[in-house]
Formats: structure tokens, C-alpha cells, sequence
């Protein structure tokens, strides 16, 4: 059976879900594919730790290893910031690899960079895993709204966010408490600046503009704010009127400029974030002809986020397939 051979950068969350989910679903993968998927090889940064992977599977901490791969056709990237996964990724492409990223961090910044490479080097890039994790935004987005205009996005994208108001509103906790219970719950990390600030969900809607418009607005000019400044009285007096803290990333044009924001705002029930609770992440997109359309799902999380890379990965060389067939 043909083999296509894959290398994972990162061995973390995401990276270990990737490698049991693409071990646990080789059946499925060959079924659709046609072929035997193997890991080839592994990018780690230390040494020491102690990792459940096969004999077969190269382990390495210098980049160039993975690059010497012989027949190397795909680059999951599960690490974490700008630096280096931008040059790493850029490298792959050189090389002729289709790459598969999680990275929302760097590909805010390096998106458009990184895909006009790709075409210019005739490969694809997954990124469906940098904005909603398992929730398939950026492929309805691409694929099933190609002829509509998407006018306007609202979002909750950052899942702690959302469970600490969640948990502030129903226990009635103040901010702290929820949110070293997410810590121990590894809903959020050990520094949560990210999340509870608003960049997350910020780095996220700038992949959504670069998707939806062509380009970003100046990120200066976006307001970002976080939730760690609600408090618990502002919660429960919300709460008495039937009317709960969300924290909502929105996007819209209006004329040539895009309007972007991130933040806390106050939603009633005939609002369709009210109801989204938890960890949950929840996109909803007003299309110009199909209307309203909603949708929800786990938005980070070891499983939810390789199911968006592996997705990514089965639509790539799916269309390699059908390409094949029509030639
Ligand atoms: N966790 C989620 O639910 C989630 C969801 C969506 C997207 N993401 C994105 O996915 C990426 C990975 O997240 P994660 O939660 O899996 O992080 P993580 O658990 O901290 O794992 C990061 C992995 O990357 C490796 N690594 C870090 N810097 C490296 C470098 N310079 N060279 C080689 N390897 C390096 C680490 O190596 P060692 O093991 O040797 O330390 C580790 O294996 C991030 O960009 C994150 O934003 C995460």
C-alpha cells in the first residue's frame, strides 16, 4: 500500500492527541486516502522527557532532521509562539511539504506570508486548528460559503473565558476562585494572560479577517479587553435580570474599513451566545443569502484540536486524489 510519510513539530497536548488520533484512525485514514499514513518523525525541544511513541518514529530536537526525511510530503506544527515555527514552517514549504498548523499565535502574523509561499511552492495549508479547535469554522467559512458574503461574525472563542463566567455565574465565585479551578482543571495554563486578556480570542479573529476579507485591520486600532476585570457583584446583578457576561469576538466590514472587537458584553436569551456555556466555543455568521447560521463545539482540548489537523489533512490529499483523477 502507498505510505504517506508525516513529521509532527511538538509533542505536547496537541502533538501527542495528533499521534494516537492518527494511530486510532489509520483504518478510516486508509479507507478515505488509500493509503498508509505513518509518522515518520518527531520535533521536541527536550531531550530528557520521557514520550510513548513507536521504535520507528525518528525523535529529534534538531529541525533539519525532520527536513531529511526521505519522501517527507506533510508538517504538523503543535508548538508553541511566533518563533521559530514561522521559519520551520516556511523551511517545509521550501522543501515541497504540505503543512498542517495549530498555531494560532504565529499564524496571525505569519498567515498571509505563509500561504502566498505555499502557492507560490504548489502545496496546501491546514489551519483550521488555530481558531476554534474542533469546531470546523474555517472550512465552512472556505468551503461552504464561497459564493455568499459574509457580513458579520460573532464568536466566543476562547473556551476558558467562557468557563470562568460560566462558573462565576452559577457558584457564585469571584474571578480568582474560577480561575485556579481551570488551572487545575488544565482548562487554563499556568500563565493565563492569553486567555483571560483577550489575545487568544483576538489572534484568532485576525485569522478569521485574513479569511473573510483578504486582510487584517491595524491591530492597534482593535480593542481588546479580557474578562479579569468583571466582577462577581456585576455577574449576579446581570444574572437578576436574566442577562449573562460573554466574551464575544466580532467582525465586520463596513465600507473598505473592518470593524473588530474583543470583549465582554452583556447578552439577554434572544441572543445566540447566551445559551453557549462552559469550554464551548460558538461562531455565528451572518451570510448574505444563507442567513444566520450557527455553530458549536469544543474549541481546544488534545482530541477536538488533532481532529481538525487530521480533518485538515484528509481534505488535502483528497483533493491531491480527485487532481490526480482529473489529469
Ligand atoms: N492545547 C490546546 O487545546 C490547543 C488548541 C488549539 C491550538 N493550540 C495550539 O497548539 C500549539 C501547541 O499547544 P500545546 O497545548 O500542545 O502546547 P504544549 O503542551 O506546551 O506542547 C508544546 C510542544 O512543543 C514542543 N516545543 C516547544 N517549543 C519548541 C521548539 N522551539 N522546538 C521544538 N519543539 C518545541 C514542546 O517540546 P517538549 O515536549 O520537549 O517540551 C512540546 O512538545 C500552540 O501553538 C497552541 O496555541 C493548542
Amino acid at each position: 500500500m502507498t505510505v504517506i510519510k508525516v513529521a509532527l513539530l511538538g509533542f505536547g497536548t496537541v502533538g501527542e492527541g495528533l499521534y494516537e488520533s492518527i494511530n486510532s484512525h489509520q483504518q478510516q485514514l486508509q479507507a478515505l486516502l488509500g493509503a498508509e499514513v505513518h509518522i515518520a518523525g518527531v520535533l521536541i525541544q527536550d531531550s530528557e522527557k520521557q514520550r510513548r511513541l513507536a521504535e520507528d518514529v525518528l525523535v529529534t530536537t534538531n529541525f533539519n532532521d525532520i527536513l531529511n526525511i526521505p519522501d517527507l510530503q506533510v508538517v504538523f506544527e503543535a508548538i508553541v509562539g511566533e518563533d521559530p515555527s514561522y521559519e520551520y514552517l516556511s523551511k517545509a514549504i521550501e522543501r515541497g511539504c504540505d503543512i498542517i498548523t495549530a498555531n494560532k499565535v504565529m499564524f496571525a502574523k505569519h498567515g498571509e506570508e505563509l500561504l502566498r509561499k505555499a502557492r507560490e511552492y504548489n502545496v496546501s495549508i491546514g489551519y483550521e486548528a488555530t481558531v476554534a479547535g474542533g469546531v470546523p469554522v474555517i472550512r465552512t467559512i472556505a468551503q461552504l460559503l464561497q459564493v455568499n458574503r459574509v457580513e458579520k461574525i460573532q464568536a466566543i472563542l476562547n473556551g476558558t473565558s467562557n468557563f470562568i463566567l460560566t462558573e462565576m455565574r452559577k457558584n457564585e465565585l469571584p474571578f480568582e476562585t474560577v480561575l485556579k479551578s481551570a488551572q487545575d482543571l488544565g482548562y487554563a495554563e499556568a500563565d493565563p494572560s492569553n486567555d483571560v486578556e483577550g489575545f487568544d480570542a483576538f489572534y484568532k479573529l485576525m485569522i478569521l479577517s485574513n479569511l473573510l476579507f483578504g486582510k487584517q485591520p491595524d491591530w492597534h486600532e482593535v480593542k481588546v479587553e479580557g474578562i479579569s476585570e468583571i466582577s462577581n457583584h456585576q455577574i449576579q446583578s446581570a444574572h437578576q435580570k436574566n442577562e449573562r457576561y460573554k466574551h464575544i469576538a466580532e467582525i465586520k466590514k463596513d465600507g473598505d474599513q473592518i470593524i473588530a472587537s474583543v470583549g465582554p458584553a452583556l447578552t439577554n436569551e434572544d441572543h445566540p451566545l447566551y445559551n453557549i456555556e462552559g469550554v464551548d466555543n460558538a461562531i455565528v455568521i451572518k451570510a448574505s443569502l444563507a442567513g444566520t447560521i450557527a455553530i458549536q463545539g469544543p474549541g481546544a482540548g488534545s482530541y477536538p484540536t488533532a481532529s481538525a489537523m487530521i480533518e485538515d489533512f484528509a481534505h488535502i490529499f483528497q483533493n491531491k486524489k480527485a487532481a490526480y483523477a482529473l489529469t
